[in-house]
């Protein structure tokens, strides 16, 4: 049974961050490509101040990423998550997911939480759904990477439901 935790990101974190982002479905989840470790010390170090992110461990090992971003004046925190090809199909993403949702709702006093995916990732779809955030429609067209648009579906989670 593998013991998943949420920590703080540390600069020792680096490496793990960097061999993330080399995955090619990774690239997209950083605001910038990270490609030399100052990338990813700098990538670490971009947190402060923009929310809240946390590492994700399984065993000790960094696995992946939880974030709320975008936290408004109304309690609603924007939620991301992602995990490395190798520990993917665990539950990690879920069990991290919620335990974030937890988080924000009870330490960080927020009363809703929204997420979104392209209608083409049904792992993600998954992972909201059962994290416990309830489709709320579907944006037509409102991304576009290489020229191509996608449909994003949004969710969201209360901290009542
Ligand atoms: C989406 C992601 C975070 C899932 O991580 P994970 O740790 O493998 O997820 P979990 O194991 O907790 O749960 C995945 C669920 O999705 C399901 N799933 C996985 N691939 C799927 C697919 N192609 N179609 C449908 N369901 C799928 C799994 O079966 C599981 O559901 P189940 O428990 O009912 O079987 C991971 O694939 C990832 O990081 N992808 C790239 C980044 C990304 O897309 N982030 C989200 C952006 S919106």
């Amino acid at each position: 049974m593998v013991h998943i935790g949420l920590r703080e990101w540390r600069e020792d974190d680096a490496p793990a961050v960097l061999r993330a982002f080399q995955s090619p479905d990774l690239r997209d989840q950083a605001p910038w490509p990270v490609v030399t470790p100052q990338d990813a010390v700098g990538w670490i170090a971009s947190w402060h101040g923009a929310g809240h992110a946390f590492a994700v461990t399984a065993d000790d090992q960094v696995v992946g990423n939880v974030a709320v971003t975008k936290i408004d004046g109304h309690g609603t925190g924007w939620v991301s998550y992602w995990v490395v090809p190798e520990a993917r199909g665990r539950g990690i993403a879920v069990a991290a997911t919620r335990r974030l949702a937890r988080w924000a709702f009870d330490e960080r006093g927020l009363f809703r939480l929204e997420l979104a995916h392209r209608t083409n990732n049904p792992a993600s779809c998954r992972v909201a759904t059962l994290a416990g955030f309830r489709s709320e429609g579907i944006e037509r067209g409102k991304l576009c990477y290489g020229g191509v648009r996608y449909d994003v579906e949004r969710h969201a989670r209360l901290a009542t439901d």
